[in-house]
C-alpha cells in the first residue's frame, strides 16, 4: 500500500498504484463515477467505469456514501480537471465498510459539531488542526532537547495547590481527597537540584467557571524550570522557543495553515527578540489608547484583547504589582511591591500564553508569603525543603499549548484548537 501524497507526481504516471482510505466525495453520471479518496496524507480522484471494471462492480461503487472505507488499485494519470491534478482509473477495489449515511454535512451548528467531535476530527479543517498541533508539540520538545534540557514526569494527583484553591479539582482518594495538578511547577523545581534544566508537557486542570474563548478545564501545559537563571534570562529562552515553534509550523504545515485561512506571512515575521514592557508603563500606554485601566488593575481576557491588537509580535509584560500574582514570585529587590515575573501576550487580540518568572529562593521570605496567603506550610514541607538545602536562584514558566495553537492557527475559540475540549459545560465525547 502507498500513501496518496507519494503517488501524486509525474514519475508515478502510467503505473499501477494501491491505495486505501475513505470516500471524501462521490459524484456519478451513470456511466462514470468519480470518487475522491482521502487518507492521512491527501486526496486523489478515482474513476470507476464499466470500461475497466465489471458492470456490477461499477454499480456497487457508484452507490457508495461518503466516509465508507475502501482499498483501490488502478493506473494513475495526470488530469488537470481532477482535485489534486491526478486520477486513478480503478481496475480493482475492496470495500471495508459501506456506510448508509454519515451524520456530518456542511453548515451544521457549532454544538452539533462539538457533540460529534469524534467524527468531525476527519474533516479537512480538523485534520489540519491536528497536524499543526503535532508539529507544535514536537517542536517544543525538540527545542528543549537541543538546548540541553531533560524531560521529567511530575505527578498529576497532588495534595498542594500552586495557583490558588479556587480552581482546584478535588478527587476522592481512598477515603481521603487529592487534587488534579494545576501546574507542574513546584515539582519541576525539585528536579533542578539534580538536572538544572528541566521541562515537561502534561495536562493541567483548572476548575475555571469563566466561559471565555480561551479557558479550558483541562489543558496541555508545557513548563520548564532552570537553575541559575533570572527573569531576563528566562524571557530570552522563551522568545527563542516561540520563534522555533512558529517557524517549525510555517516550515512543516504551510499547506494546513493556508487551508485554515491563516496569514502565513504574518507568522514568518515572528522573530525574537520580543518587546518587554513593564506593567506600570503598559497601564500608561493603555490609557493613551483610551482604555479604562489604571495601575493595580488585573488584566483579564477582554483587557488583554484590547491591548494586544496594538502588537504584531508577542510582547512580554514584566514587573506586575505583587498584589496581582501568587505567593511564589520573587519581589524585585529594588522595589519589593513589584515582582520579577512576566506574562507573554500573543498579538492580534489573543493575550496571555505564558506565565513565568523568578521564584523566591529565600526560606524565610517564602514562609512569610505563604502565611500571608493563608497556606499551611506543613503541606508544603517538601517545597520549603528546597530552600533549606542548597537553595539557588532559579526561574521557570508555563505555556498553555492549546492557547499557543489557537493563536498560531488564528482560531476564534480554544475549543477549536484541542480535539476533545473540556469546559464547564462539556465532558463528552
Ligand atoms: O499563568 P498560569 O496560571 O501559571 C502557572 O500555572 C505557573 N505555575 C506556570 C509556571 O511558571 N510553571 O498558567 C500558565 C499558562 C497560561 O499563561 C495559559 O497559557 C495557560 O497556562 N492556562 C490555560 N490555558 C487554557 N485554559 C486555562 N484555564 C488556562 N489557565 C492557564
Amino acid at each position: 500500500m502507498q500513501n496518496i501524497k507519494d503517488v501524486l507526481n509525474l514519475e508515478s504516471v502510467g503505473k499501477t498504484v494501491h491505495l486505501r482510505g475513505w470516500v471524501y466525495r462521490i459524484r456519478t453520471s451513470g456511466k462514470l463515477t468519480f470518487i475522491i479518496l482521502r487518507d492521512s496524507s491527501g486526496m486523489v480522484q478515482l474513476l470507476s467505469s464499466a470500461r475497466s471494471l465489471k458492470e456490477d462492480e461499477h454499480k456497487e461503487l457508484s452507490s457508495l456514501v461518503i466516509e465508507s472505507s475502501m482499498e483501490a488499485t488502478g493506473v494513475i494519470r495526470e488530469d488537470k480537471r481532477a482535485v489534486t491534478g491526478y486520477e486513478v482509473e480503478l481496475s480493482s477495489y475492496k470495500i471495508y465498510q459501506r456506510n448508509d449515511n454519515f451524520p456530518i454535512s456542511r453548515d451544521l451548528g457549532e454544538e452539533f459539531l462539538l457533540d460529534n467531535r469524534h467524527l468531525w476530527l476527519r474533516s479537512r479543517e480538523f485534520s489540519a488542526v491536528l497536524k499543526i498541533r503535532s508539529t507544535i508539540f514536537k517542536a517544543f520538545t525538540d527545542f528543549y532537547y537541543e538546548n540541553g534540557f531533560y524531560q521529567v514526569q511530575p505527578p498529576i494527583m497532588v495534595s498542594t495547590a500552586t495557583e490558588g484553591g479556587s480552581t482546584l479539582f478535588k478527587v476522592p482518594f481512598f477515603g481521603d481527597e487529592v487534587s488534579l495538578s494545576q501546574s507542574s511547577q513546584f515539582y519541576l523545581e525539585t528536579f533542578i537540584f539534580s538536572l538544572e534544566k528541566v521541562f515537561t508537557i502534561a495536562p493541567s486542570f483548572r476548575a475555571e467557571k469563566s466561559r471565555t474563548r480561551r479557558h479550558l478545564t483541562e489543558y496541555w501545559h508545557a513548563e520548564a524550570e532552570v537553575a541559575w537563571v533570572d527573569n531576563e534570562g528566562m524571557m530570552e529562552i522563551e522568545e527563542r522557543m516561540i520563534e522555533y515553534v512558529v517557524s517549525s509550523v510555517v516550515r512543516e504545515n504551510e499547506e494546513e495553515l493556508r487551508l485554515l485561512g491563516r496569514d502565513v506571512e504574518f507568522l514568518k515575521n515572528i522573530k525574537a527578540p520580543f518587546p518587554r514592557i513593564r506593567y506600570g508603563r503598559l497601564m500608561e500606554m493603555a490609557q493613551e489608547w483610551g482604555l479604562n485601566l489604571k495601575y493595580g488593575d488585573d488584566l483579564g481576557a477582554d483587557e488583554e484583547r484590547e491591548i494586544t491588537v496594538h502588537f504584531d509580535k508577542p510582547v512580554f509584560v514584566t514587573h506586575y504589582p505583587s498584589s496581582l500574582k501568587t505567593f511564589y514570585h520573587r519581589p524585585d529587590p529594588d522595589n519589593p511591591d513589584e515582582i520579577l515575573c512576566h506574562d507573554l501576550l500573543a498579538p492580534e487580540g489573543y493575550g496571555e500564553i505564558i506565565g513565568g518568572g523568578e521564584r523566591i529562593w529565600d526560606l524565610d521570605l517564602l514562609k512569610k508569603r505563604m502565611v500571608d496567603y493563608n497556606l499551611n506550610t506543613e503541606d508544603y514541607y517538601w517545597y520549603l525543603d528546597l530552600r533549606k538545602y542548597g537553595s539557588i536562584p532559579h526561574s521557570g514558566f508555563g505555556l498553555g499549548l492549546d492557547r499557543l495553537a489557537m493563536w498560531i492557527m488564528h482560531l476564534d475559540n480554544i475549543r477549536e484548537a484541542i480535539p476533545f475540549p473540556r469546559t464547564i459545560r462539556r465532558t463528552k465525547p
